[in-house]
This record gives C-alpha cells, sequence and structure tokens, in this order.
C-alpha cells in the first residue's frame, strides 16, 4: 500500500506571492470564455514592437558561434565586468571590476545579495508600493519585508523619516527603487542625498534597483552610488529594460567601493559560485550594449513619455479615478475611489471579466487593498491605449455606481 497524501510543500512557499504574473490565470480563464485580453500586466517592451537593437543581438549571435557556449566564470566573462566597471566609473561610481558580476537580470542580482545579507527573521526595509520581488525573495528566505511609505500626495516619494523610524538592529538593507516600478517616479537629489545620509547614521546599506536608470523621460539618472562613492551602496541593473531584451536574463550588480561592504562581496561570490553562472552567450551582449549605439534609448524614453502623457490626461479625466505623472519608464499607479466595501483586487478582476483589460491591484505590490490603486504597464501603442482609456472609462462609470 503506497501513501495517496500530497507531498509535503515548504511552508515559506504560502508567503511568496507574485501578483504580475498570478493575475495571468484569471485572465486565461477569461481568454477561454473567448473574450480577448489586453494585457496590461507585464513590464515586457517586446510584445508591443519595441526592439533588441540588432549589435547586441549580433554580438550574441558571434558568441556563439565562435564556441562560447560553455560555463563561464560564476562572475562572469571579464570583457563585459570591465565594460561595467567602465560604465560606473564613467557615471561617477568607481567600483573596479573587482567588484562587478554579471547576473541572470536584476533579480538575480537582488537574489543573491539578500541571500548575503540577511538570515531567517532578518528585516529589509522595502518600500510600498514595491516590485514584488524584494518580498518575494525575503519570503523565501524567511526574512521580514518592513514596508516603509512611499507618498502619492508627493509625487510617490519616500519617506525618509518612516524608513528612519523603521531601523531596528535586525535591519540589514534598505531597498531604493529609482527610477521606480510601479510608481513610475524618479528621486529628486534631495532624496537621494537624504537616503544616503540614513544609510551613513544607521550603517544600513542601500540596495540601489536603478534598471529603469536610462527610462527617465528627461534623461538618464544619475547613479545614486555618484552622489556618494563611499557609501554603502550596491547597484544593480540588467539589459533587459533600457537595452529591450529581458528575455535573455543578463545583468549585474556593482558592489560600492567602501570596505565596510567587503565581506558582502565575498558572500555574494559564495553564493554565485552555487549556480555556476549566468546565461553565457548573453553576456556578450553587455559589451555590445554599454559601449555601442544608444540612440535607442532616447527614442524609446521619448515614445514612453508620449504614452505616460496620454495616460495620465486620460486617466485623470475619469470621474473617480486620480492618477501621477510617472517620469520613467512604462508604469503608472491610478487610484479609483472603491465603493464601500471592494478592493482594489474586486475592481481589477472585475475590469477584466468585463472588459479583457488586466491590470494588477495595489495590493500585489503591497498597498492596502481598499485604497483602491491598480498598475498599468502603457507600452501598448497610443491608438490602442486610447481606446482601452475608453474602456476603462466606461467600465468604471458602471462598476462605481453598482
Ligand atoms: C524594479 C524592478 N526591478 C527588477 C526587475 C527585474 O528585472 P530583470 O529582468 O533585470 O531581472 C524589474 C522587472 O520588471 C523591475 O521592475
Amino acid at each position: 500500500m503506497s501513501t495517496q497524501a500530497p507531498v509535503h510543500v515548504a511552508t515559506r512557499i504560502s508567503g511568496f506571492t507574485y501578483a504580475i504574473r498570478n493575475v495571468v490565470a484569471e485572465a486565461r480563464k477569461v481568454e477561454a470564455a473567448g473574450r480577448t485580453v489586453r494585457y496590461l500586466n507585464i513590464g515586457d517592451p517586446i510584445p508591443f514592437g519595441f526592439q533588441t537593437s540588432p549589435h547586441l543581438i549580433e554580438a550574441v549571435d558571434r558568441a556563439m558561434r565562435d564556441g562560447h557556449n560553455g560555463y563561464t566564470a560564476s562572475v562572469g566573462i571579464l570583457s563585459a565586468r570591465e565594460a561595467v566597471a567602465r560604465e560606473y566609473e564613467s557615471r561617477g561610481m568607481p567600483v573596479g571590476v573587482d567588484r562587478v558580476i554579471l547576473t541572470a537580470g536584476t533579480s538575480e542580482g537582488i537574489e543573491l545579495a539578500l541571500g548575503a545579507m540577511a538570515d531567517a527573521g532578518d528585516e529589509v526595509l522595502v518600500p510600498t508600493p514595491t516590485y514584488p520581488l524584494y518580498t518575494a525573495v525575503l519570503a523565501k528566505l524567511g526574512a521580514k519585508a518592513v514596508f516603509y511609505r512611499t507618498d502619492p500626495e508627493d509625487h510617490w516619494l519616500p519617506d525618509v523619516a518612516d524608513i528612519a523610524a523603521k531601523i531596528t538592529p535586525l535591519t540589514r538593507a534598505i531597498v531604493v527603487i529609482d527610477p521606480n516600478n510601479p510608481t513610475g517616479a524618479v528621486y529628486p537629489e534631495a532624496t537621494r542625498l537624504a537616503l544616503i545620509a540614513l544609510a551613513h547614521s544607521s550603517g544600513v546599506p542601500i540596495l540601489a534597483d536603478e534598471v529603469y536608470g536610462d527610462l527617465g523621460f528627461d534623461g538618464p539618472s544619475p547613479l545614486l552610488g555618484s552622489l556618494d562613492p563611499d557609501a554603502p551602496i550596491l547597484s544593480f541593473s540588467s539589459l533587459s529594460k533600457a537595452y529591450v531584451a529581458p528575455g535573455w536574463r543578463v545583468g549585474w550588480l556593482s558592489v560600492g567601493r567602501s570596505p565596510r561592504l567587503n565581506d558582502v562581496l565575498a558572500a555574494i561570490k559564495k553564493l554565485a559560485d552555487g549556480r555556476l553562472c549566468s546565461t553565457g552567450p548573453m553576456q556578450y551582449a553587455i559589451e555590445a550594449a554599454l559601449n555601442g549605439d544608444r540612440s535607442h534609448q532616447r527614442e524609446f524614453a521619448r515614445q514612453l513619455a508620449i504614452r505616460a502623457d496620454l495616460t495620465v490626461s486620460r486617466l485623470n479625466a475619469i470621474s473617480g479615478i486620480t492618477c501621477v505623472a510617472p517620469r520613467a519608464a512604462f508604469y503608472a499607479m491610478p487610484k479609483v475611489a472603491l465603493p464601500s466595501g471592494k478592493t482594489d483586487e474586486d475592481f481589477v478582476l472585475a475590469l477584466l471579466r468585463q472588459t479583457g483589460i488586466l491590470c494588477v491591484y495595489g495590493s500585489g505590490f503591497g498597498l492596502p487593498a481598499a485604497d483602491g490603486f491598480f498598475r498599468v504597464v502603457f507600452l501598448a501603442p497610443p491608438d490602442l491605449l486610447s481606446a482601452i482609456y475608453d474602456d476603462i472609462a466606461t467600465f468604471t462609470a458602471e462598476w462605481t455606481r453598482s
């Protein structure tokens, strides 16, 4: 007789959610019922017609044909790490090649860093709303996400006093996502300097997620570490967004030059050994990206700014919806005045079932479900977005009356 009992699932998994992808299961049901779904849930430029630059594709193609199909060193190939180190130096955060590690996107960089820094029960300060990677990785580690406020009344800027108040002896890092997903906020220098001052005074390092740094509508953002190269900062980025190659899963992390970070750097390298290496041929695109033509980025940012303006003006024109203007990337975080007793998820699921438009509810990013926030990815062409906003207007008028 063999047992029929389900095999045990780790209890940590109950804390692991990824709303951006979890909502897709609902969308599939709507599709199965015969309705076309318009996916505004994932920040991937490729399905919306934006393309990876040919010189990056050539670099990967050449690497494969030249036989670079084996494992690389776990920190990545030297030429690409040198290109990243040169990039950081030229942007005012000199780190040295020894402090650069190539990763399977920003995601793996964050996972390696948090794995190196946080034990079970430790705390990491995470913004609300947050990109869900942080809460997901912390759930896997058994560590605790402690949420700090960012303020929609103040351009979604972080409340630095709130961060300071929430630091305890267990706090291992402060996560700063700038430019931000899901709000599109770009932090001014004064806010950035206040965050750095807090890192110095508290001793708690900053994990700077800078994956949208080159997609500001007013130009690229300076690296956080360029404001103070001796501050305890680890910086993360990738080819996913600003180089339009998210499926390649290739990126990097740079550990600031502060000697306080040396042990963390060694721990990250130890963990990196355990996953062998990031995708080999794709590492060859990094040098091509950072040393080559970047003119596509300005055009991409211009296209995004047009879509952001359309999004903000059309959503703010809907009675019951308000939307703070994003300043970078391809996300907006509007708020709908919910009928009493309803949640942001009720709104998003009803919108999906009735119109086929798929957004993500704000509570999937750590916001209170009763606040009525939802995230829109505005990568679609303007005429399509315009039709979507017409439908959101009609739906919202009916739904909020019901
Ligand atoms: C803020 C933020 N960080 C990290 C990531 C993951 O990026 P990557 O593809 O580089 O792993 C994303 C993807 O949407 C993101 O929005």
